[in-house]
């Protein structure tokens, strides 16, 4: 079945700044520092037809192959992943345009890049449990509601996943158990995952989403205890392997009452003009990798010049030079052409 028309729930900014100008392409569309050399554009899942041009959505245009695995493992390593790497990885399935297998295949291709010695580690976050009165969380059971290819992730045979009410992180690989097995009431604190993350200089991958959805900013809002959150705590129970329930004590760093939010791309874009970030395709979705160690150095410093660096105070989100923001079911994407966001299990590719 070929796309459809995207729906009406749909809809798309460019996300140029004004009057900012983008510096000059690289081969392949990859800009910043990590990693290895970009490839060429010919190892790119998107023809060279099809190239992205930054801040102009492509519309009309579409990904005329459903994206393989092989594919996106090329689009994954043209953006500097590697063999033994330690990732975070926060998705939209939708935002790559159509894939053959679905979310299973990414998952492959990850694990591809990575090789044995690599670990993946994806949010496997769940927000629905903190309305209920004495939830509880169950690590085997529980699905994640962050996205297809979390959930993916999280039911592979071997992968591990840390006792959080709320901000659970699934692994595979062999730092999975390392990173997984403890997580303290909360979430982003140096005795759990994220932290982890940081020990291990952990590559942090936006696949298709932009850094409003970057968790790990977090951490450092943590680390310096900004005063637009305070802690909740919450009486969790956690059901372990043999059935029984045991505490699992949670403190949640929610926000301020009144306070309106963050806007992660403030600090994003900052990242992005210090050359801290990977930027390209794979498939339809803009992609990008920064590394934790980076988020919290630079990230604190910023905060020291700025209080509001992670803060939304302008009317819209921060705008970012690559691709557009185009929400779909109210959740903003990171994408080179709006009109694919329409892509729907059972579709096919577009033809
Ligand atoms: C919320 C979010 C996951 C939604 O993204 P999404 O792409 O719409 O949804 P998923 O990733 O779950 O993928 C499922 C969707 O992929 C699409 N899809 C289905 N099969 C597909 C295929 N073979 N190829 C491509 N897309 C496909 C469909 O639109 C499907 O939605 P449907 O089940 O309603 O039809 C995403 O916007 C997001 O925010 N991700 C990051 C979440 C995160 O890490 N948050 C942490 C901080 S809060």
């Amino acid at each position: 079945m070929a796309l459809e028309a995207p729906r009406r729930a749909i809809h798309a900014r460019t996300a140029r700044a004004p009057g900012r100008s983008s510096p000059p392409d690289v081969p392949g569309g990859q800009r910043g520092r990590l990693g290895a050399a970009p490839a060429g554009p010919a190892d790119h899942p998107l023809r060279p037809g099809d190239a992205p041009r930054r801040g102009r959505p492509r519309n009309g245009t579409r990904v005329r192959d459903a994206l393989t695995r092989e594919r996106i493992a090329v689009a994954f390593r043209a953006l500097g992943l590697q063999a033994g790497d330690v990732l975070l990885v926060h998705s939209s399935l939708r935002s790559l345009g159509y894939v053959e297998g679905g979310a299973g295949t990414v998952v492959d291709a990850l694990l591809d890049v990575l090789g044995p010695r690599g670990t993946l580690c994806v949010p496997t976050f769940v927000f629905s449990l903190t309305g209920q009165p004495r939830p509880v969380f169950d690590p085997a059971t529980t699905p994640s509601e962050v996205g297809a290819i979390s959930e993916a992730a999280r039911r592979r045979p071997g992968a591990r996943r840390s006792a959080h009410l709320i901000h659970s992180i699934a692994a595979l690989g062999p730092a999975a158990e390392e990173i997984t097995r403890v997580h303290g009431p909360s979430a982003w604190a140096c005795d759990g995952p994220f932290w982890q993350l940081h020990h291990f200089d952990a590559k942090i991958v936006l696949l298709g989403v932009p850094y409003l959805r970057c968790t790990y900013f977090h951490v450092v809002e943590q680390l310096v205890q900004t005063p637009k959150r305070v802690f909740r705590e919450i009486d969790a129970r956690l059901r372990r392997p043999d059935g029984t329930l045991t505490p699992l004590p949670t403190r949640a760093f929610v926000p301020v009452p009144g306070w309106r939010n963050n806007d992660f791309n403030k600090f994003g874009a900052l990242a992005e003009s210090r050359g801290l970030v990977r930027i390209g395709p794979v498939g339809n979705a803009v992609t990008r990798v920064l590394r934790a160690r980076d988020v919290v150095a630079h990230g604190v410093r910023e905060y020291r010049e700025d209080p509001d660096i992670f803060n939304w105070t302008d009317p819209e989100y921060t705008p970012l030079r690559d691709g557009v923001l185009a929400e779909a079911q109210f959740v903003e994407k990171a994408v080179y052409d709006p009109a694919q966001l329409s892509v729907r299990s059972g579709d096919g590719p577009a033809r």
